[in-house]
């Protein structure tokens, strides 16, 4: 009755408030005007909840994210390779020293936050823990990106302060309490029963939905979780030998055995302790390429079909020269020197 009322109203126009001529068309053009301010965020809400229920379960689902330290798409990894970037690089070192446990928490969060907004259960608070995570991400894995319109996290930051003002009213756990919650102030309940009534059902429903969240996430790492693919895998660790060589300092170096044609071996420049891929694209041809993405910093796959993916934001890289073919990436990957030495790759200095 109270919607009817109000639609009725704002058939009116927009600008003077003055009401609209009358008749029936009119007033299904009104009815569908409310419906749709009604529900406009509906479609951002539905986004964002399928968003991050397929984040939560696509880091759960993947080998490297969980794997350990040296895996360079490791969660470790890709944090470390943050850390000098981001202007909240101090508040990291928990999460260098705990990677497990934050790397859970990250994918879980993403899930409960999720779920929560698509149900529409508690939406402020899921929609508060979104716009965490997408500050935190902003942060650290997006604050280099240049211009900032091309990093994602800043974007989904102000979707989720749009249903942080907003909640989640319609079509909703949400909703359904604060109708029943009227009616029970109309039967007479006092307003603290109402709000403890309302608070327990909400705190109910929530247990059972983190309940099927916890399970689901479970289930997918148990037994969803794939083995690293052969182009992924952990390469050979560097053999580092005595001498000066490379970017500065120690020398490295690799058995070119170790680094077929279309594959690479990592090493750490030593001069800014970056991963370094040295490859092969075609036979007897040898090169380096930083591992760390230009577009903010994640580290970037090994080769696989004469590319490197960036598996953050799926920008990628050409192989053989370290050029953009996708980005959201603009720069190309920083490029080393390599030269062979008998048996042996030698990682030079960057040349670009
Ligand atoms: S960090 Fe965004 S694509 Fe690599």
């Amino acid at each position: 009755m109270m919607e009817g009322t109000r639609d009725s109203v704002d058939a009116g126009d927009p600008g003077t408030g003055a009401p609209g001529p009358a008749g029936p068309g009119t007033g299904r053009a009104a009815e569908l005007k409310a419906l749709g301010r009604r529900y406009a965020l509906l479609p951002l809400r539905l986004f964002l909840g399928v968003t991050f229920c397929y984040a939560g379960l696509d880091k759960l689902a993947d080998s490297h994210y969980l794997a350990a330290r040296t895996d360079p798409q490791s969660f470790y990894a890709q944090t470390l390779a943050a850390k000098p970037h981001s202007p909240v690089g101090a508040l990291l070192e928990p999460a260098l020293h705990a990677p497990t446990f934050f790397a859970l928490l990250i994918a879980f969060g993403e899930l409960a936050v999720g779920l929560g907004t698509l149900v529409g259960l508690w939406g402020r608070l899921a929609a508060l823990g979104g716009a965490t995570l997408s500050l935190t991400l902003f942060l650290t894995v997006s604050w280099n990106v240049s211009p900032y319109y091309l990093g994602n996290d800043l974007p989904y930051l102000m979707a989720w302060t749009a249903l942080l003002l907003a909640g989640t009213p319609y079509l909703s756990v949400d909703g359904y309490l604060a109708r029943r919650a009227e009616r029970d102030r109309a039967r007479g309940l006092t307003e603290d029963a109402v709000r403890r009534r309302t608070f327990l059902d909400g705190s109910i429903a929530a247990v059972a939905l983190g309940g099927a969240g916890l399970l689901v996430g479970s289930l997918t790492a148990t037994f969803v979780r794939k083995k690293p693919g052969p182009a992924a895998a952990a390469t050979p660790a560097p053999a580092q030998s005595g001498g000066t060589g490379g970017s500065g300092g120690a020398k490295v170096s690799v058995a070119a055995a170790d680094v077929p044609v279309g594959g690479s071996a990592a090493v750490k420049d030593p001069a800014s302790g970056d991963t370094v891929y040295i490859l092969q694209p075609k036979a007897g041809q040898y090169c380096g390429l930083s591992s760390v993405c230009t577009h903010a910093g994640c580290t970037v796959d090994p080769p696989r079909n004469g590319a490197l993916s960036c598996p953050c934001h799926g920008s990628k890289f050409d192989a053989a020269t370290g050029a953009v073919l996708t980005g959201p990436a603009v720069k190309p990957l920083p490029k080393y020197t390599v030269t062979k030495d008998g048996d042996r790759l030698d990682l030079g200095a960057q040349s670009s």
